[in-house]
């Protein structure tokens, strides 16, 4: 009998004990909802979009493998500016080109800061310059800018320091004697040189072992980053934080990237002497000292491994893979490719090193670099900004902290813009044989977010963006900051 008693004791606990969990599960789920609900409603005159499935959003109205496509119906539909929801992200795109002029110039201030993903936020803790936003960001922006311009006039000029690269970069090439060869790492240690001879002083052979494996990590940090293992982690962290995959190689490379860093750094200390600043490095080290109380500035370790590491892989990425697009199209038109040669040989001929002043007198040559950067499309969805303060653009509420993603690709791929959207073709930039600018181009972004520098003589160039509309705008830059 107690036996039995105890039995049904039990039996009730447990019934109870289901009850309890099924009540608590119930109550969990419908929070969940709630706050999913709550999260998902948006102010009056938000973008509109597609309509979104609870936690995840439109993630799976979207099919990986072609969701461009998606995107461009969603576009049709809706309109230029959208909503999409990725699980915990929710960003709004822009595709056309007056928006994106009228957001990114205009309104510029209010479109300024970087919204902050779990993945980055991981790595570089918005610090930096590329990653990061508010004080942080114009500290470091002013301090590249200004140390660029700097060690660009110096010694060498980045020109000379260009010209001195491209013959080494040519004699490599020669050493191949013709034979077939994969020139990717050459091209991105001649290139990455460029910006590696500011920030770390020196220049590195393109045998140098311990070098090459450096541009290795970085290649292998930005293959990486397209996973889908990566988006996943951007929109549930807390969960694929936990598990094996492609995310946590990425995560240990980039730890890797800024040990390296770090390494450098060091070695830097080392033989440091404030009264002359060798690099970039240097300078940050003499900032670095100004201010003993490091809660009131952004100059500190962090910011030095994070702002070289962006200079980095901005100065080394972007020049190098556009270069490796410039290759495949010039192997894919052999005409194109003659015609080029035989500007380059009638105004630059054999003895002289190529230089900006003779880019204006190149009008074919300069046609077909745009061409490759408009087909290359090296930074699709530009790199995304967040909304600084409460803003309207073309009649829609977007309010402060919403992620916006610009599409470059719809301009650079716009039927309307271009005669042959989809193939190669440099007669885009052509007019009656000159070299004519056209609006829809702007793979460098614009407004004050891609980072341009003042190089030669008092005549704003740029590292970044070469264009003459980023150029004019160089000018006011430095007073506004
Ligand atoms: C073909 C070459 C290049 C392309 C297509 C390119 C493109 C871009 C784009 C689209 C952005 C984002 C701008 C925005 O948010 O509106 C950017 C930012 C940036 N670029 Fe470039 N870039 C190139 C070369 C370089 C070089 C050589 C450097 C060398 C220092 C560099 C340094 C940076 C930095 C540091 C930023 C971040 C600035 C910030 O967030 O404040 N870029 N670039
Ligand atoms: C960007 O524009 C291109 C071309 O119209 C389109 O195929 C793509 O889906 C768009 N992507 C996004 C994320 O809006």
């Amino acid at each position: 009998m107690p036996a039995m008693l105890v039995a049904a004791g039990s039996l009730a606990a447990a019934f109870w004990a289901a009850l309890h969990l099924r009540t608590l599960l119930l109550a969990a789920v419908t929070f969940l909802f709630l706050a999913d609900y709550l999260k998902s409603r948006r102010p009056k005159n938000y973008p509109p979009g597609p309509p979104r499935l609870p936690f995840v959003g439109n993630l799976f109205q979207m099919d990986f493998r072609q969701s461009h496509l998606a995107v461009q119906q969603f576009v049709k539909k809706y309109g230029n500016v959208i909503r999409l929801d990725f699980g915990i992200m929710s960003s709004v795109i822009i595709s056309s080109l007056p928006l994106i002029k009228e957001a990114f110039s205009h309104l510029d201030e209010n479109f300024i800061n970087r919204p902050i993903f779990p993945l980055q936020s991981h790595i570089f803790n918005e610090n930096g310059l590329i990653f990061s936003s508010g004080q942080t960001w114009k500290e470091q922006r002013r301090f590249a800018l200004m140390t660029l311009r700097n060690f660009g006039l110096g010694k060498k000029s980045l020109e000379q320091r260009i010209q001195e690269e491209a013959h080494y970069l040519v004699e490599a090439i020669g050493e191949e004697k013709g034979q077939p060869f994969d020139p990717h790492f050459k091209i991105n240690n001649a290139v990455s040189n460029i910006i590696c001879s500011i920030t770390f002083g020196e220049r590195f052979e393109y045998h140098d072992g311990q070098f090459q494996e450096l541009l290795k990590l970085l290649d292998k940090a930005m293959y990486l980053g397209t996973s889908i293992m990566i988006h996943l982690y951007n929109i549930f962290p807390w969960i694929i934080k936990h598990l094996p995959g492609q995310h946590q190689t990425l995560l240990a490379t980039w730890r890797k990237l800024k040990s390296y860093i770090a390494d450098i750094v060091d070695n830097h200390r080392k033989d440091w002497n404030p009264d002359e600043p060798r690099d970039f490095i240097d300078a940050f080290l003499t900032e670095m000292a100004k201010y003993p109380d490091k809660t009131t500035t952004s100059f500190n370790e962090e910011n030095l491994i994070c702002s070289t590491l962006d200079l980095f892989l901005a100065g080394t990425e972007t020049t190098s893979t556009t270069l490796r697009w410039a290759l495949l199209y010039m192997a894919l038109y052999p005409e194109v490719q003659a015609k080029v040669q035989a500007e380059i040989d009638r105004v630059i001929g054999q003895e002289k090193h190529p230089s900006l002043a003779d880019r204006d007198s190149m009008p074919y040559t300069n046609a077909v670099i745009h061409e490759i950067q408009r087909m290359g499309n090296i930074v699709p969805l530009n790199v995304p900004r967040e909304v600084a303060v409460d803003t309207t653009l073309a009649g829609f509420h977007l309010p402060k902290g919403t992620t916006v993603i610009t599409n470059l690709t719809a301009l650079h791929m716009d039927p309307k813009e271009w005669a042959t959207p989809d193939t190669f073709n440099p007669e885009h930039f052509l007019e009656n044989g000159q070299f004519k600018k056209r609006e829809s181009f702007l793979p460098f972004s614009m407004g004050w977010r891609p980072l341009r520098a003042e190089i030669v003589e008092g005549k704003l160039s740029s590292l970044c963006c070469v264009r003459g509309q980023h150029l004019l705008r160089g000018q006011n830059d430095q007073s506004r900051h």
